[in-house]
């Protein structure tokens, strides 16, 4: 198969942590408003696919991130890695601002101050070590392509859509482009909170509805939020089980911990008071609806805004098309 991309990069070596990758800064690769000339826009963030890679080369990695996740499917109470992936991908790719096109999965900074320390970010560098061999693989894979990749991996791998996804993120391996604190959302928010912080990454209502719903996986850990429990039972198997639960009856959990909501019924589930924003502002509440009823709805609409996400803020070039990964299942079944 031919080359994703004609255009060559010298991607630089990607490295686990910020100490490591601050000694290879002199082989950063930037693609800031100069390059490109006065007025061509700001922040302008191109993406370059390594000489020669193809298709193949990304499945391959896809392959291993599957396989090591299947190799770990009784971690956190059997909820495994997908999770913790998919709010990997989440939060390097949520700095993103759409005003001033900054931000984003891009440069992959999450591992630089302030965002390594952004207490919204706390917990998301397990999802970091747990590809590090990967990375050590493949070290012409940019932190943001293997990021990205990685939340695609986790939604496909447990039962949910196809994720399009394109390579040729660049790292920055200076820290200068690290994104400001504070563009994380908080658990604690209310419907216009949620509303703000969506629209700053360029996002509709029904869109934040939808990539919400990535709540049904994974949990909420004390020691990592202050908040406890997972959503319902289905943490390791991507359905619309967030929005039809939602639809149920809640109550504020008694506890010392922050403020959280459990379910009515068995007591043994929770929701964020950002979770309940869903169900409380009635704009988003007809999206819940409509994807409680209807999960290809969902599975739909969360394709096409998590594929955004993880997009924001970069052009690709016209040969570098969407990819879409096929799952070790299919793969299995076609041999
Ligand atoms: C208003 C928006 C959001 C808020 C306030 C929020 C907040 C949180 C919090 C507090 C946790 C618990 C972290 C922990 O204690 O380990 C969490 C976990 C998680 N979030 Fe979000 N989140 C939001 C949106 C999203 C989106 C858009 C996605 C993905 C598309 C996502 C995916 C996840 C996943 C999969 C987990 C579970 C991780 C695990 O099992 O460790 N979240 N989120």
């Amino acid at each position: 198969m031919s080359s994703i991309a004609s255009s060559a990069v010298n991607t630089p070596n990607p490295t686990a942590n910020s100490s490591e990758a601050k000694r290879h800064n002199s082989t950063t690769a930037t693609t800031d408003n100069a390059a490109f000339g006065a007025g061509a826009g700001i922040n302008i963030k191109r993406a370059k696919v390594p000489e020669g890679k193809t298709f193949e080369d990304y499945q391959r990695v896809y392959n291993e991130i599957a396989t090591k996740i299947s190799q770990h499917l009784d971690y956190d109470h059997g909820d495994g890695y997908f999770g913790q992936l998919v709010r990997n991908a989440w939060h390097a790719s949520a700095t993103y601002a759409v005003a001033d096109n900054s931000g984003g999965s891009y440069y992959g900074t999450m591992i630089f101050e302030p965002e390594e320390f952004d207490f919204q970010n706390k917990g998301t560098a397990i999802a970091r070590s747990f590809l590090s061999s990967i990375q050590v693989q493949n070290p012409w894979l940019s932190r943001g392509d293997l990021w990205t990749l990685a939340g695609v991996a986790g939604v496909q791998e447990c039962n949910g859509p196809k994720i399009k996804w394109r390579p040729g993120r660049l790292d920055d391996n200076t820290g200068t482009k690290a994104a400001p604190a504070g563009r994380i959302p908080d658990g604690e928010g209310d419907a216009r909170y949620v509303r703000d912080f969506f629209a700053r990454m360029g996002f509709n209502d029904r869109e934040t509805v939808a990539l919400i719903g990535a709540h049904v996986l994974g949990r909420c850990h004390t020691h990592i939020s202050g908040y406890d429990g997972p959503w319902g039972d289905d943490s390791n198997n991507f359905t619309n089980d967030f929005f039809e639960r939602l639809m149920g009856n809640w109550h504020l959990k008694n506890w010392e911990g922050r403020k959280q909501y459990e379910d009515d019924e068995t007591n043994l589930y929770m929701m964020l008071p950002s979770d309940m924003a869903l169900k409380e502002d009635s704009n988003f509440f007809k999206y819940v609806q409509e994807y409680a009823k209807d999960v290809d709805l969902w599975f739909k609409d969360f394709a096409a805004a998590y594929s955004k996400l993880l997009e924001r803020g970069i052009e690709f070039p016209e040969d570098n098309k969407p990819l879409e990964f096929k799952t070790l299942h299919e793969q299995a079944e076609s041999t």
